[in-house]
């Protein structure tokens, strides 16, 4: 069983992502580039806990652009489960909840999330198929590709 809540373990949760997604990257030089980019307040964490609260997997979720005052495009930064609980339905549970509490959480402080959106590469393994598998439509996808890499975008409306 596990399920799937906001984290404010910022240290934690950093630890595990890292080790999942970022393992090339330092501890610090991973804390430097995230305080760098994404400021804690405009970053959303949930974290997928097992029963023992360990965290097994995450998502990330900031504000990509202000459309207007009010409207706002999101972007997932990031989206991992480790690597024992895959392909078990988590990753999708973890990305239909994230659209849902992230859409909630923008609501909740007078902005207009209008959508969400997602890229991967080819050089995500499967990424692009779980994400063609577990978004509900409807969504738009665009395809390119650059350098031998294939970039693929995911728009999805969060209305
Ligand atoms: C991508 C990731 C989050 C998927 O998590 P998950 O819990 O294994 O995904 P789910 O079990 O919910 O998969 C749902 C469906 O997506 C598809 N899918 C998932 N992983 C896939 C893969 N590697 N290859 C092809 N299809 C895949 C399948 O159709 C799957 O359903 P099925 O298992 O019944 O066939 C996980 O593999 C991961 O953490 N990868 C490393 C980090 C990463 O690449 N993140 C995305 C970067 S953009």
């Amino acid at each position: 069983m596990a399920r799937i809540e906001e984290t404010r373990d910022r240290r934690k949760f950093l630890k595990e992502e890292r080790k999942a997604i970022y393992p090339e990257l330092t501890i610090k030089q991973f804390q430097d580039w995230v305080d760098g980019e994404n400021p804690p307040y405009a970053l959303l964490q949930y974290a997928l806990v097992d029963d023992s609260q360990e965290i097994i997997g995450g998502a990330v979720v900031e504000v990509h652009d202000h459309l207007d005052e009010k409207r706002v495009l999101l972007v997932l930064d990031a989206i991992w489960v480790k690597s024992g609980w895959r392909r078990k339905g988590l990753g999708r549970q973890l990305l239909q909840e994230t659209f849902e509490e992230a859409r909630r959480y923008y609501q909740k402080h007078g902005l207009n999330p209008v959508g969400i959106m997602i890229q991967t590469t080819s050089l995500d393994e499967g990424a692009a198929e779980f994400y063609h598998q577990s978004i509900n439509p409807p969504y738009s996808v665009t395809e390119q590709e650059m350098d031998g890499v294939k970039i693929v975008v995911f728009l999805v409306p969060l209305k």
